[in-house]
Formats: C-alpha cells, structure tokens, sequence
C-alpha cells in the first residue's frame, strides 16, 4: 500500500512534467484525484488493513493528498499562464546570482572627460568637427605651403578629390573661427589618423585634444597659466612645465611644451631618458594668418593654441606601454580600467 501510494505520486508528477494544455491537465485531475479517480481507488482498500497499519498509512495517504492537490493547483496556474507562480516554481534562493557585466570608458575616454571638466571651469567649450577633412581646413588655411611635409602621402591618408581624414584636429581652428568669431575660447578632443606603420609608440588612429582662445591681448603667460592647470587637473598635483622653441606655420612662436618627469620629479630616469623632462604638447599664439582666413582681425585680437596628445597623455598617465593596445578592443586590456 505504502508503495502503491508512491508510484501514485511518482506517477502524478511525470504526467504533470509532460501536459501542455488545460483540457489534459483536467482529465488528468480526474484520472487522480476524480471521485473514482485512482486515488480514491487506493484508499477504499484502507479497510483492508491491518488494526496497526491503517492509522501510518491513513496518515501518508492523506498527505500524498494534500501534496497532489497543491500540485495541480499550480500546474493549473502556470498552464493558465501566471508567470508569477512559474517563476516562483523555478525560484531557487540558494543559487548564486547572474553577474551583469557593466560596461565602462576606454581610457582615452576618461581623460579625455577629465581635461574637459578642467576647460569647462575655466570657460572654455567643447567643440566636435569633421574627421573627414579637405586640403583647405587642414593644411592650407593654417598657412601650411604646398611643399610641406606634412602632407607627405607617409602622414596622410589622402581620399578623393581634396579630401582626407584629418591629420590633426588643429582642422578645426580656422571652422570654428568662421563659425563664432572672435573672442573665442574652447577645445575640440577628437580622433585623428595618420599613415604611419604601427608600432609601440604609433598608431594609424589617435587622440588629441585641440584648444584655441582667441581675445584682445591674450599673451604666452596666458598659454602657460591654462596648461599649468590643465595638468595638475590631469595629474593632480603641481606639474612643472617648461618650454622650447618648436616649428608648426600657424603658430608664430612657436613650442614645444615639457613636463618635468612625474617619474622621477626631474632627476632622470628611463622614462624620460634621464633628460628630467618629457616632451608633451606642441603649441604657440596662433599665427595672424589663421585669424585672417577665420574672418578674425588680427589687429585687434591675438591667441593661443595647443595640440595635446591625448593618446600620449593617456598613456602616460596610466602607464600603458602599447599604443596599439587602446584601439585594440581587446577586453582584457580593456577591463583594467
Ligand atoms: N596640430 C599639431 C600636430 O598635430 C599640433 C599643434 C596644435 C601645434 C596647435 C601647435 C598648435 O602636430
């Protein structure tokens, strides 16, 4: 009788595990649990027991019972389609849970986003632009001569016609000038490309970070000042800087700004090749021919401007010793960040 009432169980769940549709669920039920359903069948036999047997398994009787009542009530529910009551079916509490992996910045990104928030307390804008350039913003409206060799089919990836993808995002000096007038303060970050074999320390496609301020007397104090809190924003701490003469037509003068090494404050070291100092940003007051071709009078008005490289900077600060690894999407690196 005992096993009898456990195959009846055993029986009942199988079936259950295998219905798809209400109508077989209620035959089932009263196949089961109907009044001459199989159940019933068994326990008519409860008087055939023995004095000392029936009470044990009256007792089991009644709870395959109630068990199988509480079984079709839910397979009732989850054929009439209660997702709460399936759900709460599958629910097991004791299982770990399902990690969500979250997304984040490449760190070109953050700081890219961290130079930003140190311009924006400084009245400067963020500007975007094209990356699909022609000859004129790129190269001739910055009073770059035909025979210069930046246009060098090594640097450019030349497309039809006058186009290109953009060398550098300075692309954006002579647009924005157009565009706003003087006086004029912001900073364009964007990617960049150059043809170029890949390498450690070079890429086909990069970051700068452009920044241009135009206005009545603005001077190179005004040009260190700006840089000087841009990098201990970046840094966060006192950055020395200094500056050498450097060549680029539309700026007049023209620099190179280093840092002192953060590595070792100045006392040389691999990183910088024991001079103490590394080579970060090329800028200079903006030449008075890029004003003129932005419909600025340079008369009246005077400028700076920096091409930081972002890529660079990045790696820098993160100590990333591959610049193919940036663009690389290989998650592994990726997910340090
Ligand atoms: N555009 C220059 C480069 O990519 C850098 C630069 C920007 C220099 C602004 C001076 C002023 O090399």
């Amino acid at each position: 009788m005992e096993s009898k009432l456990k195959n009846l169980k055993d029986s009942v769940l199988k079936d259950l595990a295998e219905i798809k549709d209400s109508q077989i669920l209620a035959d089932l039920k009263n196949k089961y649990l109907g009044r001459k359903g199989e159940l019933n069948e068994l326990l008519k036999s409860l008087k055939d027991l023995s004095v000392e047997e029936k009470p044990k398994i009256g007792k089991l009787a009644n709870e395959v019972k109630e068990e199988l009542v509480v079984l079709f009530s839910k397979a009732e529910k989850i054929i009439s389609g209660d997702k709460k009551e399936s759900e709460d079916l599958d629910f097991d509490p004791t299982l770990p849970g399902i990690k969500k992996e979250i997304g984040h910045l490449n760190p070109s990104t953050i700081v890219q986003y961290e130079i930003e928030d140190a311009f924006l307390a400084m009245g400067f804008s963020i500007y975007d632009g094209p990356q699909l350039e022609s000859d004129y913003y790129n190269f001739t409206a910055l009073n770059i001569p035909d025979d210069h060799p930046a246009r060098d089919t090594q640097d450019t990836f030349w497309l039809e016609g006058d186009n290109l993808l953009r060398t550098h995002t300075s692309n954006l000096q002579v647009r924005m000038l157009e565009k706003y007038g003087a006086p004029f303060r912001g900073i364009f970050p964007g990617r960049v490309f150059r043809y170029e074999a890949t390498d450690a320390s070079h890429d086909h496609t990069f970051y700068q970070l452009e920044g241009l301020m135009v206005d009545e007397d603005i001077n190179i104090g005004n040009l260190i000042a700006t840089m000087k809190t841009l990098l201990s924003a970046v840094f966060r701490r006192e950055v020395d800087v200094r500056l050498r003469p450097g060549f680029f037509p539309f700026v007049e003068p023209g620099f190179e700004m280093d840092i002192k090494c953060l590595v070792c404050s100045g006392d040389g070291c691999s990183v910088c090749k024991q001079s103490g100092w590394l080579e970060l940003m090329p800028c200079g007051m903006v030449h008075p021919k890029v004003l003129e071709a932005g419909g600025v009078d340079s008369k009246k008005y005077s400028g700076f401007a920096f091409g930081l490289g972002l890529t660079r900077m990045t790696m820098m600060k993160y100590r990333i010793n591959d610049i193919r690894l940036l663009e690389s999407g290989d998650l592994r690196f990726l997910k340090q960040f």
